[in-house]
């Protein structure tokens, strides 16, 4: 099996992980929430933005290869538009996007990503990028534009759709790039197939903390 099969393989562990969860593990959003609770979803994504920057900025600093570290600056640029678009919607809805208390697992995961994958740009570009990122394309990305319209919240539906989903399609298509470039030998795809398993644990247990305390 190549290279570029493999990474495929590992996307689709990714999915079909995913789609063998209960919404209660691994989705923001809760049919009948209300628009403070919406607000929360907002002010917990666009802090997570602020963690994809880290994420891209890390990788940036330590690929070997000049066209990955411009594609990767692009990336952080985009992370940093998502985190000021989405916490303009808080602020337009009457809140405070920096009022936001971290639970452990998004500490772990959103907060400091290099070191939780280890300071390894495989680890981090298979973890964040390629799970993480991709996960949050295929799902969460459709859901805050369904949940965002359901509630008349148009504008960050429209933030969602037409921004955040094309821009974050690339930023998976980055994280492949990288593992192609560094995952050169089994075992360092056996690495990168493990931190894809440490990320979608994180995923949950992030999810699980914040809807213990926003859907009590
Ligand atoms: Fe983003
Ligand atoms: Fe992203």
């Amino acid at each position: 099996m190549t290279v570029p099969d493999l990474v495929r393989q590992l996307e689709r562990e990714n999915e079909a992980f995913w789609n063998g969860l209960p919404p209660e593990d691994r989705s923001w959003y809760q049919e009948g929430m209300t628009l403070p609770q919406l607000m929360e979803v907002h002010k917990i994504r666009c802090n997570n933005e602020i963690g994809a920057a880290e994420a891209a900025y890390f990788l940036l600093k330590t690929v070997p290869d000049q066209d990955l570290k411009t594609q990767l600056a692009s990336q952080v640029e985009d992370e940093v538009k998502h985190f000021r678009l989405l916490a303009q919607r808080v602020k337009d809805l009457g809140g405070d996007p920096v009022d936001y208390e971290p639970t452990p697992a998004w500490l772990a995961f959103f907060g400091d990503p290099a070191r939780l994958f280890n300071y390894d740009p495989l680890e981090v570009a298979a973890g964040f990028q390629l799970t993480a990122e991709g996960l949050s394309n295929a799902r969460h990305v459709s859901e805050a534009v369904s949940f965002a319209g359901v509630l008349g919240d148009g504008e960050t539906e429209r933030i969602y759709r037409e921004v955040i989903r094309p821009d974050e399609l690339t930023h998976v298509q980055f994280g492949r790039l990288v593992i192609l470039r560094l995952a050169t030998t089994p075992e360092r795809l056996q690495t990168a197939r493990d931190a894809c398993a440490k990320a979608r644990d994180y995923m949950v247990r992030v999810v699980k903390e914040f809807r213990q305390r926003v859907y009590p």
